[in-house]
């Protein structure tokens, strides 16, 4: 017998074990599954997210998120056999930490699937790892081009730059429909960022204006100068940023603090409230397209929304809901994957493969509003929004004010 063959059943109560220890990574509190009556029944379902380094401004949002989910799901589910345990591993900001959290998960911690990573230059590395392994993976952040293209056992809810990142431009051209020249900043070594540049320059061409100047930098820069000089000096009345919460937010000071008043888009990697941490008050103003909203009517949203307001005492942001949303969709897969047989009497080999197929076959009613995936595993998602940063003068505090 391999190490893969044993049934479910027995994985769930060798991982609670392990589950122990990877949990002493997990920085966020309130995590009930952390307690050893909980972690003996559960599917163990892996947390690739970054919980240190600069792209923890995003990873942590996820974290909650998919937390909210673990104990939400499970609360419902009673003594059924479809409970889930989270195990949760630190990517950090970079390629090896993702492969090397990738790898524990599948080999270490046993998952059934994945749910992550951050960045979408993360996922390019170390989702090939889970599709040889023939693991599931969820993207709950990745918006690149290309990402669901990866394998067969990669499908993401996080809806693709090519859908959300024209709605900010149109509404800029809303606020200010006289903008004529528009300067392009992106953050050339970052795969998610290449990626959402192109659809930014498509779009601004196709809305007839004209790109005056294409600035680079790298996300972990902290001096932006140089480029934001030479893009003042044409004169620009847009300035679009693609970029992740530090830089971006950086870079948004510096243009501000050098004298550029017109409008700033930011691009998804500004989608997180960390980011007044970084530009403070001169982030007041910026736009941001969303594929989430709290004021979302669905029922499911209503009850994500309230419990994480009470847990964080702010609006729940989009990384938090698109990680809900892909837990979710382990959930109600497995559940689905549950009716049709017992899946205790699986081997982990056979769940991974079986819920991979039902994942992809499913509706899914979550905070986002009705998902599905496409046969590639892109998500299928209605509605989408822009909202604008707003700030206090003194930068201490800030939120995303949904545009109607
Ligand atoms: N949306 C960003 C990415 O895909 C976080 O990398």
């Amino acid at each position: 017998m391999t190490k893969f063959s044993l049934p479910i059943s027995a994985l769930i109560a060798a991982s609670s074990l392990l589950f122990a220890t990877s949990c002493q990574t997990s920085s966020t509190p309130n995590n009930s599954a952390t307690t050893p009556s909980n972690t003996a029944t559960g599917i163990p379902i892996g947390i690739a997210l970054a919980q240190t380094s600069n792209v923890a401004l995003l990873g942590q949002e996820g974290i909650a998120g998919a937390k909210i989910a673990e104990k939400y799901f499970n609360d419902q589910s009673g003594a059924n056999s479809t409970k889930i345990k989270l195990i949760v591993q630190d990517t950090s900001g970079d390629e090896q930490g993702t492969i090397n959290a990738f790898q524990t998960l599948i080999n270490k911690d046993k998952v059934a699937g994945i749910v992550g990573p951050t960045l979408s230059q993360q996922a390019f590395s170390a989702d090939p790892i889970a599709e040889r392994a023939k693991v599931p993976v969820i993207g709950a952040s990745n918006t690149a081009k290309g990402i669901p293209e990866i394998g067969d056992y990669v499908a993401r809810v996080s809806a693709p730059v090519s859908i959300v990142a024209p709605n900010s431009v149109k509404a800029a051209l809303k606020i200010e429909p006289k903008i004529k020249k528009v300067a392009v900043f992106y953050a050339q070594n970052d795969a998610f960022n290449r990626s959402e540049t192109e659809i930014f320059q498509q779009t601004v061409k196709e809305q007839g204006l004209e790109i005056v100047t294409v600035q680079k930098f790298q996300t972990t820069d902290t001096d932006f100068q140089t480029q934001s000089t030479n893009a003042i000096n044409l004169k620009p009345d847009l300035i679009i940023i693609s970029g992740l919460a530090a830089d971006g937010g950086n870079l948004v000071r510096q243009l501000r603090e050098l004298g550029y008043k017109g409008i700033i888009i930011g691009g998804n990697g500004f989608n997180t409230s960390n980011i007044f941490a970084v530009c403070k008050a001169l982030c007041d103003g910026v736009l941001v397209a969303q594929a989430y909203s709290p004021e979302h009517p669905g029922t499911i949203n209503q009850a994500f929304r309230k419990i994480y307001l009470e847990q964080y005492k702010k609006e729940p942001p989009q990384f938090s809901a698109q990680a809900f949303a892909a837990v979710q969709v382990y959930v109600e897969a497995l559940q689905a994957l549950n009716k049709k047989s017992d899946i205790k009497k699986l081997t982990l080999e056979q769940l991974r493969v079986e819920l991979n197929k039902q994942l992809l076959t499913g509706k899914y009613d979550t905070p986002l509003g009705e998902i599905a995936f496409t046969p590639v595993g892109d998500v299928i998602q209605k509605d989408f929004y822009v909202a604008q940063l707003k700030v206090d003068k003194d930068g201490t505090k800030g939120k995303f004010e949904f545009l109607k």
